[in-house]
Order: C-alpha cells, then structure tokens, then sequence
C-alpha cells in the first residue's frame, strides 16, 4: 500500500470514529501544548480532567508563569512524572519573557523548548499551525510496521527511517492536523499492541501482518525493558504537638520538588537498621529512635513505573518528646494539614489509608 492510499483511508475511517476530545476544540497553542505534555506519558482518560482544571486554574500561558512552583505541583500531583510539570512552568516563563507571551510557530523553535520532543513538537505545529510534520511514537510505529509487514526488529534505525519516510509522504497529501489526530486515535484505539480489531479494520485488505498472519508478532522487537527495583522506607513520625516532619526532594533524583516523610533508602526489602535510623533522625533533627521504641511497619505500598518498581514501606510512630530543632531542607508541619503539599503518589496512597 502507498503512502496516499494510507492517509487517504486513515483520515476517511478518523471522519466517522474520531474521538471527541477537549483539547481538539481549538487551535490555540497553549492549550494544545498544555495536553500534548499532559498526554506524553498519561492515557486520556486520566490525563482529560487534569486538562480541564489546568485551563481554569492557569487559563493563559501568563497565569502559568506567574504562579509558583508548589502551586504547579500540586496541580499536576497524581499524574506521576513530575519533570514534566517543572519543564512546562519552566517553558512558560520562558515563551513569556522571551516571545512576549506568543507561543512560538516553527517547528525548530518549538522543538528547542523545554520538555518537547519530536513527538510534541510535530503534535504542537500540526495542530496550532497545520504544518505538515507527522508524529511518531510507538502506537505509529506498530501501525505502520503491522501494514507494511516490517519483520526487523523496530529498533534498528533503518526501520525507523523507513517508517518516518512511509509517514512524512503520507502526510503531505492531507490536513497536517487531522492525520495526526487520526493516526493518534487509530493507534490508540483499533492498532492496539494486544487485541487489535482487525476484522472492522479498514487496512484490513492491505495490512500486510494480518494477511500473513503476523498481528501478534509485529512490531518485533529483540530488547526487553528491565525494570529497577528501589526500595524506600518512610517514617510518619508526630510529635507530642501533633506536628510532623516532611522533607522537599532534591534536584537530581525522581520526584524532584515533591514533599515526602523522612525516608532511607536500601539495596533490599529488609528494614533499616537502627544505628541508621539513628544517624538519619540525627542529620534532621533532635529526636532520637529512642523517643518511639522500633519501628514497626504500618503499610508496604508498590508503585511501577515505565523504568523503575518502588517498594515503600511507611512506619506510623508517635515520639514522646517534641521536635525543636530541625534540619532546614525539612519542614515541621501540622499533621492535620499534610495534605496541601504535593507528594509522589506512593505518598498519597498512603495517606489517604493512614492519614
Ligand atoms: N496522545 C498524545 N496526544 C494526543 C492527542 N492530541 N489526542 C489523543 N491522544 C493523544
């Protein structure tokens, strides 16, 4: 099948089955940003409501750079891959100072912001400004490599350029921004990895996987992705004044600028040992283990993530004498009013069941 005929088909089956989306609504490039960051690494059906209370709480792109940097966190708190949020706080105090607030219109340009790739930056052009620049990722790359019967591996670069090539033709045929809403919504919702619908597919003639029997195989890939595994110890710990202790996490680590109970880290599941108990209660603040007896543990809660599973483990424990001193990258807050900080979500699944 050539590249006209493949848009051609895509763009009649998008007529009749297109998924009626808030973003899809206009062509401001704000709003198209907005969703397209929100969608990088969110399913639509998670990522639409924080969309919707984004544009009320930051309805222009100088209301977003004029808010703070807590204030962004917690609004994006409970869509997970927070640099995200930093990127796009960051990308919008920069289109204001440096574009007078008027979202850029070229690719390039587009491309050198903040937190946009490939992907985002085609997305952004073809939707805000119909420029003919399609968008790859790995739903395209099973459709396309499915139709055209690719059997190598999807890693090499060669299939990636063959595949790039077969979509940069197709596009030129059509509206820039309805194929790439079309071949978004096709892949996300008929091409799909497991359980494609190939016999209502309207490629079903043409594709050369399902005539040869190969849905299930392609895209072939040779690497599988190996996850991490960390595991991270919390410690709920009040104090006699009902006061708690939440430290901000650094650059240069997950969950930069999220708010977390005081936490050690260790290479297995077992619990930290006492003497480092000790000597990490001893770099925050006054109080010694000693205050609260063993820890025991409360609750054992798992996160997986694209590259990594956490393991946290929280211990729920009272001290019996105040906290004075604290460390200053830690902050001593009522424990009846954690909620308003923006944590990672291992955090907030816990305090929703302990808090
Ligand atoms: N995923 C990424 N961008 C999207 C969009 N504009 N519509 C639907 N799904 C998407």
């Amino acid at each position: 099948m050539n590249s006209v005929q493949f848009a051609k088909i895509l763009l009649d089956w998008h007529t009749i089955n297109k998924r009626i989306l808030p973003w899809k609504e206009d062509n401001d490039p704000y709003k198209i940003w907005l969703s397209e960051i929100i969608l990088q690494q969110t399913r639509v059906s998670q990522g639409t409501p924080y969309f919707l209370r984004f544009l009320k709480e930051y309805p222009d792109i100088n209301a977003l750079a004029d808010a703070s940097s807590d204030q962004v966190m917690k609004s994006w708190q409970g869509l997970g891959y927070y640099t995200r949020a930093r990127n796009l706080h960051a990308t919008a105090q920069d289109v204001v100072q440096r574009y007078n607030s008027v979202f850029p219109d070229t690719y390039e340009e587009v491309l050198a912001l903040k937190g946009i790739g490939p992907y985002t930056a085609a997305a952004i052009v073809s939707f805000a400004y119909e420029l003919p620049y399609p968008v790859v990722d790995g739903n395209v790359i099973r459709l396309v490599s499915r139709i055209l019967g690719i059997m190598e591996a999807i890693e090499s670069k060669s299939v990636k350029k063959h595949i790039l090539y077969f979509v940069k033709q197709s596009i030129l045929d059509v509206r820039p921004s309805d194929f790439n809403q079309a071949i978004m919504d096709f892949g996300a919702t008929l091409c799909t990895p497991a359980s494609p619908d190939c016999t209502v597919c309207p490629f079903n003639q043409y594709c050369k996987a399902y005539q040869s029997d190969m849905v299930s195989s392609i895209p072939f890939r040779t690497k599988k992705k190996e996850r991490v595994t960390r595991f991270f110890h919390y410690y709920d710990i009040s104090d006699p004044n009902g006061m708690t202790l939440l430290h901000c996490r650094s650059q240069n680590d997950i969950w930069q600028n999220l708010y977390q109970f005081p936490m050690l880290e260790t290479s297995s599941k077992d619990s930290p040992g006492q003497n480092d108990i000790k000597k990490e209660l001893a770099d925050i603040s006054d109080i010694s283990p000693e205050s609260f007896g063993h820890p025991n543990k409360t609750a054992e809660i798992r996160q997986t993530l694209t590259h990594r599973k956490i393991v946290g483990t929280f211990y729920k424990l009272v001290s019996n004498t105040p906290f004075m001193e604290i460390n200053k990258s830690y902050c001593l807050v009522d424990r009846q009013k954690v909620s308003n900080f923006a944590f990672p979500k291992i955090m907030t699944t816990y305090l929703a069941d302990y808090g």
